[in-house]
């Protein structure tokens, strides 16, 4: 399986020019799963929620129709984040398109900064999504500091975690890895570039977008500055063996009776 991450820079506000470089990001190349940025229809860094709303999408409107086709096409399925706009506010969310016609959604649980100031935390549980006999997970950017949402993702049966991001902080690629050892399975952070200085920010996204194995290996990762579709070949049913010795299954040898966890 071909499995890419695409590292680019959207330009604040230009929803449709940013949809227009997606797909010719995704022509590009040939993969079964493309990864995309968080936020890459609308960018980040929003002067109020009002502006935020007039950049969202819904999950099933018009403007998902040209990647959907490309998805059906290419028979690749393609995750990208995005502003949802839903009855009772918003979230920042990813969608997946697959390439039988399915949208699958999920809303960023652990909301970073000034998002706490424009989108709802997510208020559904992180769930896998069977494409082709692969279980795909998606998590969004700072949901990686919590390692909770990566196993939550690994125990639903998750063998690849598609990881929008839009990373400020210089920790999550490498706390990536750890989250790929420490589940057992692969993970794709597919992170922006470039800067965005509005709203009283001066924000810098750090790119260094990865494909790790679930062994801790970093496949392949972008540069800070560049754009860059990445491409891997992978066996994601070596996400399913999760055995570190004969004797250490890293999910059955859990002991959640030894765990204070709240
Ligand atoms: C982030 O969650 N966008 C850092």
């Amino acid at each position: 399986m071909k499995v890419g991450v695409i590292q680019f820079a959207p330009e604040f506000g230009d929803v449709t020019g940013n949809m227009t470089r997606i797909l010719a990001l995704i022509e590009r190349e040939d993969a079964d799963l493309f990864v995309l940025p968080e936020l890459a229809l609308s960018g980040y860094v929003f002067e109020s929620r009002a502006e935020a709303l007039a950049l969202a999408q819904r999950a099933d409107g018009p403007e998902f129709d040209a990647p959907a086709l490309l998805a059906r096409e290419k028979g690749a399925t393609i995750v990208l984040g995005f502003a949802e706009r839903a009855s009772e506010g918003l979230y920042n969310s990813s969608l997946m398109l697959t390439p039988d016609g399915r949208r699958e959604v999920y809303r960023k649980i652990q909301l970073f900064y000034r998002e706490k100031e424009i989108f709802l935390p997510g208020n559904m549980p992180p769930s896998v999504h069977d494409v082709a006999g692969v279980r795909l997970g998606m998590m969004i950017c700072f949901d990686w500091i919590y390692p909770e949402v990566a196993r939550s993702l690994a125990l639903a049966g998750a063998d690849i975690l598609c990881h929008c991001s839009n990373l400020v902080l210089p920790y999550c690629p490498d706390a990536m890895v750890t989250r790929s050892i420490e589940n057992r399975v692969f993970s794709m952070t597919a992170n922006r570039i470039g800067s965005e200085k509005r709203a009283g920010e001066d924000l810098t996204f750090i790119g260094m977008s990865e494909i790790v194995s679930p062994r801790g290996e970093i496949l392949a990762r972008a540069g800070t500055d560049t754009e860059e579709v990445v491409v891997v070949d992978i066996a994601p049913e070596a996400a399913r063996d999760k055995a570190v010795t004969p004797n250490n299954d890293i999910l059955n040898d859990r002991r959640p009776d030894m765990y204070r966890l709240s």
